[in-house]
């Protein structure tokens, strides 16, 4: 793995992340951040205002309560997201992975240095600390840093920050914990849809973990920018944990606040789902807006496949009135093409 810093690639003024940028005092945002097409959907609805994410109970999901079974479906064809609420991971356990992440933020600079990496090295199985990008250098940039750790790959554990002391001990332990919810409402989702419980690991082997600590510092003109511009998330299913509010998603043309509820986590459902499903559970475009009151952390677990894995839509949901979508593709060549793609430019080249 290469680790170097942009500053020295591009002689670039300023700094390595966009936290550093903020800290020079900054009181303008510099052009290249700046989305002319910020506001191409209205931003009309928001929980409280009538129009709600779906809230799922997984202790209800766990024991197949048919009502909570028939919401969860309906959540994965028509928002592809929703709340997760009763999820059982310990609630002292996602705090301490929330002030570990932070804390490791809010190291100095220097300290953070021996971590960054591109954007454009983070690959399916890398691990570092970046400016966000989804997009390519043109593309206006996003306001945020990250923090990629592929926990898969957790042989190089010692490749993970030192500091703060407590770093690897919860995130190995946070890891555990979401791999194993993750795991479990996969095999619900593969249920839901007629499928074998065991129909990924069977068919695609074991899912592996992507951990991202997203990091969007307060913003000086946060209506000129996004955190994170609009995607949908490449993987199977994305586990995410929002300490302030951000995430929007994509319903009807209208960009719907995800408002960050106490002990929930966000799921969504990812582009090898709805490849898997055949299009009948959607991956939704969503993005995130910053504030210029508090900085904002968000811990994303994505459940992967692995890399040389080729997901097709599964062949017994397809017949003569639902005929195949996608084309099936090697997840390694899909995560790559990924990066780079507006919105759903990436799953939309794999239909059929
Ligand atoms: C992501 C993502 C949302 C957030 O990391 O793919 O959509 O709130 N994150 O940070
Ligand atoms: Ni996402």
């Amino acid at each position: 793995m290469i680790f170097y810093c942009r500053r020295k690639m591009m002689s670039w003024v300023g700094s390595c992340s966009v936290q550093d940028l903020c800290e020079s005092g900054i009181e303008e945002v510099p052009k290249e951040y700046i989305q002319p097409a910020r506001n191409e959907f209205a931003s009309l609805g928001c929980d409280g205002e009538g129009i709600n994410i779906p809230v799922i109970d997984y202790a209800k999901l766990q024991a197949a309560d048919a009502e909570e079974v028939s919401k969860f479906v309906d959540a994965c064809k028509e928002w592809g997201f929703f709340q997760l609420a009763n999820h059982g991971i310990p609630e002292d356990l996602v705090i301490k992975t929330q002030q570990v992440a932070k804390q490791f933020f809010y190291l100095p600079s220097q300290e953070k240095q021996e971590y960054f990496v591109a954007t454009n090295q983070l690959d399916a199985v890398a691990i570092g600390y970046s400016r966000i990008s989804f997009l390519n250098e043109e593309s206006p940039q996003d306001w945020g840093d990250t923090l990629v750790i592929d926990v898969d790959a957790n042989t190089e554990i010692d490749t993970w920050p030192k500091k703060p002391e407590a770093f690897r001990e919860i995130i190995l332990q946070y890891s555990k914990e979401i791999t194993s919810l993750g795991t479990q409402l996969l095999n619900i989702t593969t249920l839901s849809l007629g499928l074998p419980e065991q129909y990924v690991e069977n068919n695609f082997g074991e899912v592996g973990l992507l951990l991202s600590a997203n990091f969007y510092p307060r913003c000086p003109q946060p209506d000129l920018v996004l955190g994170l511009s609009t995607h949908s998330d490449p993987q199977f299913l994305t586990l995410l944990f929002q300490d302030v509010e951000g995430l929007h998603v994509l319903r009807d043309d209208r960009w719907t606040l995800v408002k960050p509820r106490h002990n929930h986590f966000v799921v969504n459902v990812g582009d090898q789902t709805e490849i898997l499903s055949n299009g009948k559970y959607k991956s939704s475009l969503h993005r995130v807006t910053v504030n210029n009151e508090r900085d904002r952390l968000s811990i994303a677990a994505f459940l992967r496949p692995p890399l040389h894995a080729v997901v097709g839509p599964a062949p017994c949901l397809i017949d003569d009135s639902h005929p195949t979508q996608y084309s099936s593709v090697k997840y390694g060549e899909f995560y790559s093409s990924a990066y780079g793609s507006l919105g759903k430019r990436n799953l939309e080249s794999h239909k059929v």
